[in-house]
């Protein structure tokens, strides 16, 4: 399919002002507090990497979390599994602001965590500020142009990025297929995305993002991987923001080679 069939309203990856992305109105605005459908995918997916660790006991195992942002939850469901965590980020602002969490993320991520403790992996880690600060790195870079020596993780994680990076469906699919790309054959992953977002303010900037559903995001995922657990998210305290309809989570793993 040609870009430019897809409409005259396109929005590319490459035209969205990631730079001037406003790290610290995003959190306070998403993460400030713990929402319940963020608990609720945050349940989801440590259950489904503890069983996933339990089964294949391979470890420590390296990680990425794929455009990071401003969120750290995704990076602390992979804490108990590796030892060296990747988080990969376009935005200078973004890579900024988690280079200023690594040494000492905020109090405010504590009941993050304290739903991932719920599983004893998670709760063997008896300072999980200091495993944080030692295992992870910030790196800045672009998801469709991910360095070969990043190719091979053992675990992943990409939370609301592919579908809210460009009004294209065919960059949609092209950064689920870049994610996946990421992972060594086997390796589990866990993707969340907004359904039908419409784009999004963060401060004074708009941001594109392309409608998709649960089909769109299996069918996105099905060339690359198997989908173990496909869950849609409704908005049990109202949306975070307007113009979009709930939230998708897919876990599974990357087909063997
Ligand atoms: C909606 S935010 C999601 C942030 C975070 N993962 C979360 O769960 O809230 C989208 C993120 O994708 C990042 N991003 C956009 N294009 C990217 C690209 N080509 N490569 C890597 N990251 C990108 C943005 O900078 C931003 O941090």
């Amino acid at each position: 399919m040609d870009l430019t069939s897809e409409g005259d309203t396109l929005c590319l990856n490459r035209d969205a002002p990631w730079d001037s992305f406003d790290s610290q109105s995003y959190m306070q605005h998403n993460y400030s507090a713990l929402r319940t459908d963020d608990e609720e995918i945050i349940n989801v997916v440590r259950d489904y990497f503890s069983d996933h660790f339990r089964t294949n006991p391979e470890r420590p195992v390296s990680g990425i979390d794929v455009g990071a942002g401003a969120n750290l939850y995704p990076a602390f469901s992979l804490l108990p599994w590796c030892d060296q965590i990747t988080l990969y980020e376009r935005s200078a602002q973004n890579a900024a602001w988690l280079r200023n969490q690594v040494p000492r993320y905020d109090d405010s991520w504590a009941p993050f965590w304290q739903v991932l403790c719920k599983e004893e992996e998670y709760q063997d880690i008896t300072d999980p500020r200091a495993r944080f600060k030692h295992s992870v790195t910030v790196e800045e870079g672009d998801l469709f142009r991910l360095p070969e020596r990043l190719r091979n993780q053992g675990v992943g994680t990409m939370f609301f990025v592919a579908e809210s990076l460009s009004t294209s469906h065919r960059e949609f699919e092209g950064a689920v297929a870049a994610f996946i790309g990421s992972l060594a054959p086997g390796a589990p992953f866990a993707a969340a995305f907004m359904e039908n977002s419409g784009g999004y303010w963060v401060g004074d900037d708009l941001f594109p993002a392309c409608e998709v559903g649960s089909a769109e995001v299996e069918a996105s995922l099905d060339p690359h991987a198997t989908v173990k657990t496909l869950r849609r998210f409704g908005l049990p305290e109202g949306p975070v923001r307007e113009g979009y309809t709930g939230m998708i989570l897919a876990c599974g793993r990357r087909d063997p080679a």
